[in-house]
């Protein structure tokens, strides 16, 4: 497969080894680091790790830069591509699985390829998705503050017995799997709603449906698929509506397969009876840095936080030290990949005429 670099104005040249890492938090180093020297590349590679996010505004700053690694809440839209192109980078590397911040026919456009880290430990992310059910559900979070205030009252801890009772899984990739595989073991009925079926999951005892069956007949529906045009708001307010009263609502895939403001009048007509989010539309104002200090300005997320049948993460689903281990890892492959043959034979990145 052929490479097509765009010709025009461009300033540095590919054999320029600058890899400018964006959005870095103090635990991000460390694995990427260790990966770089697994792969003897830490003479070679010239890494320069920033805080603050890949924007319009920030890739001006990527002069002699051959490639980007980004996160999720980079905005790696065409404005900025531009940019990056005009300074020479050829090579996205996204460390996430999920691409829609970044606008990959613009890149590809440019001569610029995209990679990403397409599965890292699902499990990671299927296991917090429990911890929300299950936090919600048997209210722990309560309970642990009861309990270390003396108080051991039982009033309003009440939950519901998993066993027995049917999820709805909406996304049955590999996140979705590993989320039925544990929900099965609990005893639950498992109903699917994907564009594409898989057989091995017929084959475990979960049932493919529409959406709308799946939307009228499960006691908790856990989004799994990925943003795009088609999931944009997956989750309004006539899905809502379709739902049985006290359904659990779980996202821990992208903010935007939810609508915030449908989902706080389901929360405050009691439609919604509990509600667990690891993301959120407008989390890149606001996730991965402390605003404690700071008077937050989005009233739908502070209108949120206040119910108390809500549990609000910050896109942590994917934080344990295995994830990290095998995201550093992949996206130093996929790095070396490219930058080694420039060919497509690796799955995790789109190259220019592919
Ligand atoms: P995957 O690509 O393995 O699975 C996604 C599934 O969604 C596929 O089976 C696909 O056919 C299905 N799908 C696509 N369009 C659909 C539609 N319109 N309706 C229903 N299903 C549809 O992705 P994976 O690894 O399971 O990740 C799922 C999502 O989880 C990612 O897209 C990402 O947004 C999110 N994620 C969140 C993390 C976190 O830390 N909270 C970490 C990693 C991923």
């Amino acid at each position: 497969m052929q490479r097509t670099d765009a010709k025009d104005n461009v300033e540095s040249s590919i054999e320029s080894k600058n890899i400018a890492f964006f959005s870095t938090q103090p635990y991000d180093k460390a694995p990427f680091l260790q990966q770089v020297a697994v792969a003897g590349l830490d003479n070679e590679w010239d890494i320069q790790f920033h805080s603050y996010s890949l924007t319009p505004s920030t890739a001006h700053l990527c002069k002699n830069t051959e490639a980007v690694v980004v996160f999720v809440n980079d905005q790696v839209d065409a404005e900025c591509i531009a940019i990056l192109h005009k300074h020479g980078v050829k090579h996205i590397a996204l460390r996430c699985a999920g691409f829609n911040n970044v606008d990959v026919k613009a890149a590809l456009s440019k001569g610029i390829s995209v990679s990403r880290v397409p599965a890292y430990s699902p499990q990671s992310v299927a296991e917090h998705t429990l911890a929300l059910i299950l936090t919600l559900n048997r209210k722990t979070h309560k309970a642990y503050n009861r309990v270390r205030e003396g108080n051991f009252s039982l009033n309003g801890l009440m939950g519901f017995t998993l066993h027995g009772k049917t999820i709805g899984i909406i996304g049955t990739g590999s996140i979705g799997k590993a989320v039925i595989s544990i929900l099965t073991g609990f005893g639950c009925n498992i109903l699917c709603y994907d564009i594409i079926e898989d057989k091995t999951i017929v084959n475990a005892g979960a049932h493919y449906v529409s959406l709308d069956t799946l939307l009228t007949e499960s006691h908790i529906i856990s989004l799994h698929c990925p943003l795009n045009e088609r999931t944009f708001h997956i989750i309004d307010s006539n899905a809502i509506n379709r739902m049985p009263d006290d359904v659990m609502i779980i996202n821990t895939s992208r903010g935007a397969l939810v609508d915030s403001k449908a989902i706080i009048k389901g929360l405050k007509s009691k439609k919604i009876g509990f509600l667990g989010l690891d993301v959120y539309e407008q989390e890149s104002e606001l996730f991965f840095s402390d605003h404690s200090g700071d008077v937050i300005q989005d009233d739908d997320f502070q209108r949120l936080t206040t119910f108390p049948n809500v549990v609000i993460t910050g896109h942590q689903g994917f934080f344990t030290e295995e994830a990290l281990r095998e995201i550093a890892s992949t996206t130093v492959s996929n790095i070396q990949h490219y930058r080694s043959t420039k060919t497509g034979q690796n799955n995790n990145i789109v190259l220019p005429d592919s």
